[in-house]
């Protein structure tokens, strides 16, 4: 692949999207990843059981033996995360991870964040409702989820940030290494704690499949660290993506009593917090034509395959009349995001209680300030933009 114009450093976004209309799949030499970009291949990947999670990895060169055995107690660590395991540990997993979310526990997610959001103050002002209201609403609802005390939830992903700090291979630093195992350790202990004393219906889970050994300690603090690390943040982002269309110039469309449910998804393609799906080949394949070897990386890049004009018309305009394709920021197939419905149901409770409690009224179009990297879109706040007030939503 020969590329020029903007680069997968400077420009993350627009150079997948200028790949996706230049090439679909290609390979890039730097990264000795294949990237799948288009709707269709990404759609039809997720579900394809020649394409693992666990993918292979090398530890840098030039580490001092002690700093190698961090290196791996770390990168094995992340390696247990179930989006990054294959079956048929992953598929234990997932039916420990199950009774976080049923029906009923949902209910009780959903009916936290909207007390939340009842219990504040309805004069805050826009430009700090996000941090105000809506954040501490969405840290609510993960607290009720994981029967956490919000302290002891901010120190399990305080942990689970240390861990992440490590970063990519090609720019390992030995004193994040080390930080990351420290932080690695603590996380163990704080879920033996758990284990050891079940407070709710999840960690009983945990700690029975513990004393029967089908699971052990390193596996449970994966499925913590994945939680507390992957839900906050890529809700806020989404939730940032829908205010910012409800306050911006299609707002005055959206009416909250009919297209609610479409709004929250329009909002969840566009935001796509997570844009990759990393994936290894469990066996040589052929994509467009291109002879794929077994063991290669190979990246699913969710963010272009739903801004792909080929099946999202007119892609980057909030619309509440699509048909067709459904976006993939949840994933697809094995690794299918497991918060998936709860998400859609909390972003619409959020929505409906800013609402009743007046606080969508008279706004001014809201603009998140936003955190893009290669690989996710987070949102860093929402702020007040032009000060003209616009139509509310219905
Ligand atoms: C807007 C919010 C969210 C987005 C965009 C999102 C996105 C994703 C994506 C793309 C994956 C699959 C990654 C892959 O295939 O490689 C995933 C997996 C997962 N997500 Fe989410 N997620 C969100 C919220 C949540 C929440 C709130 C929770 C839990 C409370 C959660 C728990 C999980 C878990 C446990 C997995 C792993 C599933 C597996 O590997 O089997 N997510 N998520």
């Amino acid at each position: 692949m020969t590329q020029t114009g903007p680069s997968r450093q400077s420009a993350p976004l627009q150079w997948l999207r200028e790949l996706r209309e230049s090439h679909g799949v290609a390979w890039d030499e730097s990264m000795n990843t294949w990237y799948v970009t288009r709707y269709d291949d990404v759609y039809a990947l997720l579900n394809d059981p020649r394409l693992g999670a666990q993918v292979e990895t090398y530890c840098p060169p030039g580490l001092s033996e002690r700093q190698r055995r961090t290196y791996w107690r770390v990168t094995n660590f992340v390696d247990l995360w179930p989006v990054f395991s294959d079956p048929p540990r992953h598929s234990g997993m997932r039916r420990l991870l199950l009774p976080l979310f049923t029906p009923a526990v949902i209910r009780q997610v959903v009916a936290a964040v909207a007390g939340s959001v009842a219990a504040s103050s309805t004069t805050v002002p826009a430009d700090r409702m996000f941090a105000a209201v809506v954040r501490p609403a969405l840290t609510a609802g993960l607290c009720r989820l994981l029967d956490e005390p919000e302290e002891a939830l901010a120190e399990l992903a305080d942990c689970a940030a240390r861990i992440l700090a490590i970063g990519a291979i090609e720019s390992y630093d030995p004193e994040s290494g080390l930080r990351a195992e420290q932080a690695m350790d603590e996380l163990v202990g704080l879920v033996a704690e758990r284990c050891a004393t079940p407070r709710s219906a999840f960690t009983s889970t945990l700690s029975r499949a513990v004393s029967e050994e089908r699971l052990n300690l390193l596996d449970a603090a994966a499925m913590y660290a994945q939680i507390v690390s992957g839900a906050l943040e890529p809700a806020a982002t989404a939730v940032a993506r829908l205010l910012e269309a409800l306050t911006g110039p299609q707002g005055a469309a959206i009416d909250l009593a009919e297209d609610l449910d479409e709004a929250v998804d329009e909002a969840l393609r566009l935001a796509t917090p997570f844009h990759l799906a990393t994936r290894r080949a469990l066996t040589d394949l052929t994509l467009h034509g291109h002879a794929v070897r077994a063991e290669s990386r190979v990246v699913l890049v969710l963010v272009t395959a739903n801004s792909d004009p080929r099946r999202f018309p007119d892609p980057f305009t909030f619309r509440v009349d699509r048909t067709g394709a459904r976006h993939v920021a949840f994933g697809r197939g094995r690794h299918a995001c497991l918060g998936a419905v709860l998400t859609r149901h909390v972003m619409r409770e959020m929505i409906l209680e800013l609402n009743a409690q007046g606080l969508l009224r008279d706004l001014p179009p809201l603009e998140p300030v936003w955190n893009v990297e290669f690989g996710s879109r987070f949102v860093y706040d929402v702020v007040a933009g032009a000060s003209s007030t616009t139509p509310r939503p219905r």
